[in-house]
Parts: structure tokens; C-alpha cells; sequence
């Protein structure tokens, strides 16, 4: 593999770290991870040993003084950011500035002021279209008058050998060089995605007990996935499960494999009756998209929801990514996260703009 400069990588919104993880695990130099969720906090400072954390508010002037403090003397080569989007308003572009829009802000104060080779700014689909485009046309607008050639996509995390239909509009600006930057080929198709039975066949059952924050694998990995995500952990951690009532699980054992309520018997599980209500994946194709945990889907196979190391395994984090918090805390680490393996493909690709330009 070539051998690239370590450059070094400020993520703002870091959360448990899942884009820090994929950037680290591109070969990226992680400086600094700031959020204000004190637990995703804990997680991130225990899985990214070599970078600080900041607990700050980054709505709040004043963080942006403590970042700097803590970057110190460093470059920062890299921004990368998920600013949560919710409450998001626009009731004409020069409001943008709005008190509510302050977390994008953020991306652009610290862009201002480090002036970095690049940056990559990570949000749901839904924002390329909130407001007829204009926080999009907004932001590109933003950017492009500090010098950055921008552009965005909406990627799908399967397209990347993630085992999960996960839709994520990204951003990305470049400093320097004439081209705008061009997304990351897939690496998979539909007919080669990884599917749910080869991410987590591997997982105990936890049919006889609800398992515990640390036990032991009982079989081999049998896919490739199941290898590469174990790597060399010998530990299994967060594999727990909900310890649900008996007319859930009863519920839950009509459902076939893919189904969802619509399977159910009439008089059956009527209390949620939804569209998303008692679904189970499907075993066959990637999971839909990983929740905070509103314990809507269950298991393709077994009669409870996933565990947090199932989900996380379904977002493409490593085995030996510990989970720390209360089971609901964790549960919304996972479910915020951008799958490992799609940032490991954005900053691969990002690589050939930052050692060369473009190739
Ligand atoms: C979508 S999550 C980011 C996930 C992260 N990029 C990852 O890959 O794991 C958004 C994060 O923004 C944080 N956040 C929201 N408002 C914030 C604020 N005002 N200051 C700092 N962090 C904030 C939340 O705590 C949450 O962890």
C-alpha cells in the first residue's frame, strides 16, 4: 500500500468516533475529537488513544478558544464533521446566520481559522433538499468564497462494503488544485453486498440468557466480513441483549425472516402497527439503516433486537471497539455513527488529492 504523509485530522461532532475510526483506519493522524455528549465522549477518548477530546459546546464562541488550545502548535490538515441538522432554519439565505443554524457555523469558523488542506462535512440526504436546496446552495456558497472547491454527493454506505443501507450526503472541500473532488468508486454492487448473515452469523445466539458486556465468541469467524471485523480481538464486547417480555418475543417468533407486522396473524402485535413496526432483516441483504435504538427491528434470525456488537458490526465497526455507557447510550452511539468502512473509502480516496493532487 503507498505510503502517505500522516496528516492530521480535527472532528468536530465526533460523537463515539465512527468517522474518526474510518479516517484512522485510512492511515489518518486523529489530533482532536470534540463533542458535548459527555458518554460518546468516553467512547471516543477510549477507542482513539492517540487523540485528545474536548467536551465543549460548539455553539458557544468560547470552544473554539479551547480548540485552539489544544491544537497548539499542530497543522490541522483535515476538518471532518456531522453537525446534527434538526431544528435546521431558513427563511431566506441571509439567514443562515440564524442562532439555530450556530452548529454548521461551526464547521465554518474552524475551517476559517485553520484554513486546512481539506475538510468533509457529513449529513442526512434530507439536507440537499430542506428548503428547496438553499441550506445546501448555501453552505456551497459559504465555502466556495473562503477559496474551496466543494462539492457533495449522497453516498450509500453499502456501495463500500458496509453490510447496511445507510444514505449520507457528503461534502467535500479542497483548498487547493483546479478539480473539485471526485467521490470514491464502489467497491460493491447490490448483487455483492454484504448482507446481514455474513456480518453477524458469527454472533452467539443469546437464546438461553441475555448475554453480558463481556464474554466469548463460540465459533470461528465464517465469512470474510466476520474475519476482517474480528481482526485479532479474542474479546467479545457489548454482544448484550434486551431482556424483552415473553409477549414480544412470542410477537416477534411469527415474523418470517424480512417480514415485518403485515405478517402477523390478526389480533397479533396490533399495538405497533407502523410502517417500520416488528421487522425483522433480512438475512440476505444488508440491514436498513441503523437507529439510536427504537427497538423496532429485530434479528433476521433469533427473537430479540440486535445487540450493540451486532449493530456496530452492521456499521462496520471493529470488534475491538468498545461501546462504554448505559445499554440505551450505546445504542445511540452506534445508531449516530458514519459506518467505518465508507470514511476508511472517503479517506482513501482523499489521500490522492492531499499528497499529489489530483492524479
Ligand atoms: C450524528 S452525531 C456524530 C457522529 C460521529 N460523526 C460519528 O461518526 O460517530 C452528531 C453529534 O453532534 C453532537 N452535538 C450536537 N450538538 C452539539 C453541540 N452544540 N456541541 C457539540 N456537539 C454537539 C451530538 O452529541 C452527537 O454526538
Amino acid at each position: 500500500m503507498a505510503k502517505h504523509n500522516k496528516y492530521n485530522v480535527l472532528d468536530l461532532f465526533c460523537g463515539c468516533g465512527g468517522l474518526s475510526k474510518g479516517f484512522e483506519m485510512a492511515g489518518y493522524n486523529i489530533v482532536l475529537g470534540v463533542d458535548f455528549n459527555e458518554p460518546a465522549l468516553k467512547t471516543y477518548a477510549f477507542n482513539h488513544k492517540g487523540s485528545k477530546t474536548l467536551h465543549g459546546d460548539l455553539s458557544a464562541p468560547e470552544t473554539f478558544d479551547k480548540i485552539d488550545e489544544l491544537v497548539g502548535e499542530k497543522t490541522i490538515d483535515v476538518i471532518i464533521g456531522g453537525p446534527p441538522c434538526q431544528g435546521f432554519s431558513l427563511t431566506g439565505p441571509r439567514n443562515f446566520d440564524d442562532e439555530r443554524n450556530k452548529l454548521y457555523l461551526a464547521m465554518i469558523e474552524t475551517v476559517r481559522r485553520y484554513q486546512p488542506k481539506a475538510f468533509m462535512i457529513e449529513n442526512v440526504p434530507g439536507m440537499a433538499t430542506l428548503y428547496k436546496g438553499e441550506v445546501k446552495d448555501e453552505i456551497l456558497k459559504r465555502f466556495r468564497k473562503m477559496g474551496y472547491k466543494i462539492t457533495c454527493q449522497i453516498l450509500c454506505s453499502a456501495d463500500y462494503g458496509v453490510p447496511q443501507i445507510r444514505k449520507r450526503l457528503v461534502f467535500i472541500g479542497l483548498r487547493d488544485g483546479e478539480e473539485e473532488f471526485e467521490f470514491p468508486t464502489p467497491s460493491h454492487t447490490p448483487e455483492n453486498y454484504i448482507t446481514c448473515e455474513q456480518a453477524i452469523s458469527d454472533l452467539p445466539s443469546l437464546v438461553d440468557n441475555t448475554g453480558s458486556d463481556v464474554s466469548e465468541y463460540e465459533h470461528e469467524p465464517i465469512t470474510e466480513y466476520q474475519k476482517m471485523m474480528r481482526g485479532d480481538c479474542n474479546v467479545l464486547r457489548n454482544h448484550k441483549a434486551v431482556d424483552h417480555k415473553q409477549f414480544v418475543k412470542d410477537t416477534i417468533a411469527l415474523v418470517p425472516d424480512g417480514g415485518n407486522w403485515k405478517d402477523l396473524p390478526k389480533g397479533v402485535g396490533e399495538s405497533r402497527n407502523f410502517h417500520m413496526a416488528w421487522t425483522r432483516y433480512r438475512s440476505d441483504k444488508p440491514s436498513r439503516t441503523i437507529d439510536t435504538g427504537h427497538r423496532n427491528n429485530f434479528h433476521y434470525k433469533w427473537n430479540r433486537c440486535p445487540t450493540v456488537r451486532e449493530s456496530a458490526r452492521l456499521q462496520s465497526f471493529p470488534d475491538d471497539f468498545v461501546f462504554l455507557g448505559t445499554k440505551g447510550q450505546q445504542d445511540r452511539q452506534v445508531g449516530n455513527a458514519v459506518p467505518c468502512l465508507m470514511a476508511k473509502a472517503i479517506g482513501i480516496q482523499l489521500f490522492k488529492y492531499l499528497d499529489n493532487g489530483k492524479k
